[in-house]
């Protein structure tokens, strides 16, 4: 991961450059930009991404897995920020699927993108996207609610190539033993232990409506098993539902 890197000062969006070379690239190519003037958030949102304050990135890769494995490499993107940050003396918690919060708001968020057919896989773009040192001016009101930076809940400026080199070592190790044993453990060891959500009440957001359940754990494919007041499980695959209010 990271033999090839692209960088550039200012693009649309790094999981659109991705996207565009990804056929023609080899597994594990990076691209980084300073700034994104069109960065992408799940759900078709936008994503504040000014120059020189975040980490804004994508990883191309090509495993031999099907489509529907791909949330796992979310997981382990997850995973290895999560880690990463620990390293850094930075206290965070993994949000499921794939958000990484610090004091319960969103200071990483990734975006998996995929192309295929069914049952085989060309590529996948894992987009990151951190707000390390983003200021209070640079979120509007609406995401602050909900959004920080590292600079602002830790109040120290973070070094943002010692971050890249140390998430790209940890995502390579994750995903090499994926790929390797078939199977998330390692990861999974990580979410757990990161995870804001086990053991508390959180929503459930299905379309209208909004179910208070608890998260009790992660499954060996990294889905969210939930359980009602009245004891009933559910598995909650990523990407297929929304879970709010932790
Ligand atoms: C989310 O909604 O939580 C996902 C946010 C992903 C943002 C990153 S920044 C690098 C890459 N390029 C994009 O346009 N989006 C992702």
């Amino acid at each position: 991961i990271g033999k090839t890197i692209y960088y550039y000062d200012t693009v649309d969006s790094t999981n659109i450059k991705a996207k565009n070379i990804a056929l023609d690239e080899n597994n594990g190519a990076v691209i980084i930009s300073e700034e994104q003037t069109k960065g992408r958030g799940r759900l078709g949102r936008d994503w504040i991404s000014p120059k020189y304050k975040g980490v804004w990135m994508s990883i191309i890769l090509k495993p031999n897995i099907p489509p529907e494995d791909a949330p796992k490499i979310t997981q382990i993107a997850a995973a290895a920020v999560s880690k990463s940050f620990d390293d850094l003396g930075i206290k965070n918690k993994i949000k499921w699927p794939n958000d990484i919060v610090i004091n319960k708001k969103k200071v990483c968020g990734i975006l998996t993108e995929m192309s295929g057919e069914i049952g085989r896989l060309k590529y996948i773009v894992i987009g990151i996207g951190i707000n390390a040192n983003l200021d209070e001016k640079d979120l509007t009101d609406d995401i602050k609610e909900m959004a920080t930076s590292i600079k602002i809940e830790n109040g120290s400026i973070v070094n943002r190539e010692n971050l890249i080199i140390d998430i790209l070592e940890k995502f390579e190790y994750l995903y090499e033993d994926f790929l390797k044993t078939k199977s998330l453990n390692k990861t999974l060891d990580i979410c757990s232990e990161k995870s804001a959500l086990l053991g508390k009440m959180v929503y459930l957001v299905k379309g209208e409506e909004r179910f208070k359940v608890r998260a009790i754990d992660l499954d060996s494919e990294g889905r969210l098993i939930v359980e009602d007041k009245l004891g009933n499980k559910e598995t909650i695959i990523s990407g297929e539902i929304s879970i709010r209010g932790l």
